[in-house]
């Protein structure tokens, strides 16, 4: 087990009011899923996201990442597991403007000492389809490229996990499901990732959606696993199409708040 998180409480002290983010949350990741986290605003998905980070720490419960309980972990040990285990990806990609895209992924690296820096980075970019990038500034990519930037970054140092909070949140549609077709071909080759958006389509790209109400898991099950090629206008989406991958069938997730069938434009992942 990759992740595993028992009983998770997250409570925030506001003056005098308590506010209870998260109110025992169970919830168990393999290695190499694709998991969407979906739900309302302050319902405690970016909680949960900043609890699996160990960004933050459950006030109670048990969180083990790869077996190790991480309640045991002072704060350097934390730093040190973020660093090696985790990659982030943020809605607002959180480069740093002034420096070209190249230097933005080799800093993970530069961070961990680690060898081979610049060849280590110039393959994440490749691998994201950024090669002929490297050398641009933020302000000189659009929205979508710089998200494949950030993406590379959070690969560049081979986590066990990437973790993203809302990454298609600043996108446009056609963007987002570029970006999801990037996470998918990094999926397929074994990463594993934890995503949350707001946005049904989106999540049905995942492999596995949970659905947060109220700091509670309300459901948890497959998802469609299906890109909406369709709202591309047949633009050149070439990702192999499957019905069998991860236990994904066409059905509604447990909780059946699917939207209405009747508008989804992805009829089905095997036509
Ligand atoms: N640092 C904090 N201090 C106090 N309360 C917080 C803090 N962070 C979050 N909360 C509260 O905890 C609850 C869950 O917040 P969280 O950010 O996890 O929601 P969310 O599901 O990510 O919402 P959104 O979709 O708007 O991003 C909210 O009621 C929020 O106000
Ligand atoms: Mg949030």
């Amino acid at each position: 087990m990759l992740i595993e998180m028992r009983d998770i409480h997250k409570v925030y002290q506001m003056g005098k009011q308590r506010v209870h983010a998260l109110a025992g949350v169970d919830l168990q990741i393999e290695p190499g899923e694709m998991v969407a986290v979906m739900g309302p605003s302050g319902s405690g998905k970016s909680t949960i996201m900043n609890i699996l980070g160990c960004l933050d720490r459950p006030t109670r419960g048990t969180y083990l990442l790869e077996g190790q309980s991480v309640a045991d972990l002072d704060n350097d040990a934390l730093a040190a597991i973020r660093s090696r285990k985790i990659g982030f990806v943020f809605q607002t990609y959180n480069l740093l403007p002034r420096t070209p895209a190249l230097a933005n992924v080799l800093l993970p690296l530069m961070y961990q000492g680690a060898r081979n820096r610049r060849e280590r980075a110039e393959r994440a970019l490749a691998r994201v389809g950024m090669a002929d990038r490297m050398d641009h500034r933020p302000s000189e990519l659009s929205g979508g490229q710089q998200q494949r930037v950030a993406v590379a970054r959070a690969l560049v140092t081979e986590p066990a996990i990437v973790l993203a909070d809302e990454p298609t949140g600043n996108l446009d549609s056609r963007t987002s499901i570029e970006i999801m077709q990037l996470f998918r071909q990094l999926n397929e080759e074994g990463v594993t990732i934890v995503l949350v958006t707001h946005d049904q389509d989106i999540a049905d790209c995942a492999r596995r959606i949970v659905r947060v109400r109220d700091g509670r898991i309300v459901s948890d099950g497959p998802a469609r696993y299906a890109l909406p090629h369709e709202a591309l206008g047949g633009g050149g989406s070439d990702t192999s199409e499957e019905a069998e991958g991860g236990g994904a069938q066409a059905v509604s997730s447990a909780g059946g708040t699917t939207p209405s069938g009747n508008s989804t434009p992805a009829s089905s992942a095997s036509s």
